[in-house]
């Protein structure tokens, strides 16, 4: 139910439209130019406000432009017949229209309807750029940080490599049973992670130039189904339905391959020792079916949607703030690199895509990845999946 706000002196006017408007299905909530107005606006959640122009305490000018002060609120101002001149003044001032004394209700109605329904699709345009503006943000910064992580990445390879070829060396000087050689050892194993670390940083930053071609998201998934299936630790299950949509995506198979992947394998983590189920569902979908806040930028009529759902340990809010960050993992003991979800918020991103997050802690959480189709849908085609198998080296994890 709406709710309008109605300044004027005259009770009788008040009234009046109390009952009119309470008629058309509105609330209705009464003032005068001596009522705390920011304080009535403030608690009661006004949708429009309809103001007399002349009162004996504040005048309808003065109001509206408290009203008006950094608030999108539709003002309607109530008019004595003739007083045009006046009606003009207030529509500059910011007013959105006018109705004159004695009121024709019926017409009143229609310009509130108009004036909430335009104040809506104004206050919904406004947050949509916020959002958009926050995105953009947020996509420049991580594209930062990942040319500044690469940059270091190439420095820091070279130094690793000096590092542990000179631990590999005094190794080769010790007798076995030298009390130095654990430690030599430890330099040597920690070299290796790091190692694994960079390469899979610069991989990242190379990779960008591969080439994109027309693909079918369905055999990779089926791809990725078989092989995490396979692999699956006793405690969890992993469940697929099937998109029978032929529908092709601009991609690079690979990339998309390393996505899913990496999603398996934290919904696989966050389930941890417990009892859980995956779910991979990919299905494609109206663009007009998908929140603007997840995709802004909308490019295509349709779009692939892949999901993975997992009934793990879910995520709480301070954390997803953070988890598309390079280096930002919850998984520092078991050796997290946080870097999974930068680069699959990478590799979308170039499809012209987005990814979206939907958990809570205790409640497990689903990951939806949105990827532009490039053509309409077409005769089945023959889907046998062309992708190479999978090999452990070429995969990140
Ligand atoms: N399905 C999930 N359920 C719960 N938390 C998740 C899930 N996926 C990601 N996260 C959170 O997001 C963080 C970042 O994930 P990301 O994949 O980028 O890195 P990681 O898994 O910690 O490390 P790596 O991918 O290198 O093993 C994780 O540490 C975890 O806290
Ligand atoms: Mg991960």
């Amino acid at each position: 139910m709406k709710t309008i706000l109605v300044i004027d002196d005259d009770d009788r006017i008040k009234t009046l439209c109390e009952k009119r408007l309470g008629k058309f299905g509105y609330n209705v909530i009464v003032a005068d130019g001596e009522s705390d107005i920011l304080q009535i606006l403030e608690l009661n959640g006004i949708d429009l406000v309809l103001l007399d122009q002349i009162m004996p305490g504040k005048d309808g000018l003065e109001v509206m432009e408290m009203i008006k002060h950094g608030s999108h609120l539709p003002v309607i101002m109530m008019t004595a017949f003739g007083s045009i001149d006046l009606a003009i003044t207030f529509m500059q001032s910011g007013g959105v229209d006018f109705v004159e004394k004695p009121i024709d209700f019926d017409i009143l109605n229609i310009k509130i309807q108009k004036e909430i329904l335009a104040a809506e699709r104004l206050k919904k345009e406004i947050l949509d750029r916020k959002h958009a503006e926050r995105q953009l943000l947020q996509a420049q910064k991580m594209e930062a940080l990942g040319r500044l992580a690469g940059g270091i990445s190439h420095d820091f390879g070279n130094i690793l490599s000096v590092i542990m070829g000179n631990a590999i060396m005094a190794l080769e000087h010790l007798p076995s049973g030298h009390p130095a050689v654990v430690h030599l050892s430890q330099i040597d194993i920690s070299g290796k992670h790091a190692t694994t670390l960079i390469k899979q940083i610069l991989a990242f930053n190379y990779q960008k130039n591969d080439q994109a071609q027309s693909i079918q998201i369905q055999p990779i998934i089926d791809e990725v189904f078989t092989y995490v299936k396979a692999t699956l630790p006793s405690n969890v299950k992993i469940n697929r339905n099937i998109c029978a949509s032929a529908n092709k995506v601009l991609a690079i198979e690979s990339k998309i391959h390393q996505v899913i992947l990496n999603l398996c394998t934290n919904a696989i983590e966050a389930i941890e020792n417990d009892y859980g189920t995956i779910t991979m569902n990919c299905r494609v979908v109206s663009a007009t079916d998908i929140d603007h806040a997840i995709i802004s930028d909308i490019t295509s009529k349709k779009y692939v949607e892949l999901a993975i759902k997992d009934t793990g340990k879910g995520i709480d809010v301070a954390t997803l703030e953070h988890i598309f960050e390079p280096y930002f993992t919850t998984k520092k003991q078991a050796g997290g690199t946080g870097w999974g979800l930068f680069i699959i918020h990478e590799i979308i991103r170039e499809c012209g895509g987005a990814v979206n997050v939907e958990s809570q802690p205790g409640k497990g959480s689903t990951f939806r990845v949105y990827i532009p189709c490039i053509n309409q849908p077409r005769k089945r085609e023959n889907q046998t999946c062309r992708y190479p198998k999978l090999e452990m080296e070429n995969t990140f994890f």
